[in-house]
């Protein structure tokens, strides 16, 4: 069995001027057919351009990746993305928004009736999934952040992707929207049994909604340690308090604090102050 995504070697930097950033070194992973997986690690570790890459969104410099036993060469229908601005139409209805890409792709692939009719169910049932039967002929300024975010995932599921990747979701919702969210989108992954790949800075976020952790480090970024999370397949938002959840917690954000350099630039800064005073 070879993996969903294999990752080899993979590096990417970023050239600004006479600056260069080293984004990702050596990034080795395998990421398994529908894992939940979520990546973790101080602004500036190359999660999302780890994502990007995933994505095709992102050239690479080096190393290798295969998604579904194929070479990365561009974003395809099979990787689906969302981030935390919903970049939905504003002038579309919530139905309007999710049946879109369908619908070029009925106009490009010159797809028959049953097609369209097949497409329309499958966007009333992911409206049902994301709890939005009440609300499919609003338009998105008449939605709050959490619903707004529903409709674009019910849109990246539309057209059934192998790998859901999501930069930050949730990181503009409020604290409660978010813990409906995590729900929501675990349920998703249940459902739908896609590979999803999350990315967050909130290392709750990331325990509680992945089945492996990965934790990342900066300049270069890179992958410092891979968490598997032990806690069943059905979260309940008590989990969060249980003792092997707060360890988990508790050790991933020690790790994020001597990797993140911080005590480095204290250090810095201390030797600074010495040779000056
Ligand atoms: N388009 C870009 N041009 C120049 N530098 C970039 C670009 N995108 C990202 N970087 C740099 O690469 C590093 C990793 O960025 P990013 O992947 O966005 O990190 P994260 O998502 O973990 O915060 C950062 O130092 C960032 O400044
Ligand atoms: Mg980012």
């Amino acid at each position: 069995m070879t993996a969903k995504i294999e990752i080899r070697g993979l590096a990417k930097t970023f050239a600004t001027g006479h600056a260069k950033v080293q984004a990702l070194a050596g990034i080795d992973l395998d990421i398994e057919d529908n894992e939940f997986i979520t990546f973790v690690g101080a602004s500036g570790c190359g999660k999302s351009t780890l994502l990007r890459a995933i994505g095709g969104l992102e050239y690479v410099d080096g190393g290798s990746m295969l998604v579904s036993g194929h070479a990365v060469a561009g974003p395809g229908a099979d990787r689906a993305m969302v981030f935390q601005h919903y970049s939905l139409y504003p002038w579309l209805s919530v139905t309007e928004n999710i049946r879109w890409c369908r619908r070029l792709a009925v106009h490009t692939r010159d797809r028959t009736l049953a097609d369209v009719d097949a497409a329309s169910g499958r966007a009333d049932a992911l409206l049902n999934l994301m709890g939005l039967g009440h609300a499919r002929d609003a338009y998105p300024n008449q939605l709050s952040g959490g619903m707004q975010q529903r409709v674009a995932i019910a849109r990246a599921l539309m057209p059934k992707p192998d790998i859901l990747l999501m930069d930050e979701p949730f990181g503009a919702l409020d604290a409660q929207t978010r813990e409906v969210m995590h729900d929501l989108i675990r349920h998703v992954h249940k459902i739908e049994k896609t590979t999803i790949v999350f990315v967050t800075h909130d290392v709750e976020e990331a325990i509680y909604l992945g089945n492996r952790v990965v934790l990342m480090a900066p300049r270069p970024g890179r992958i410092a340690h891979i968490y598997d999370v032990p806690l069943p397949d059905q979260r309940e938002q008590d989990m969060k308090h249980g003792h092997d959840f707060l360890a988990l917690k508790k050790e991933i954000l020690a790790r994020i604090r001597e990797t993140s350099g911080m005590k480095t630039d204290l250090d810095q800064l201390e030797r600074l102050n010495l040779q000056t005073s």
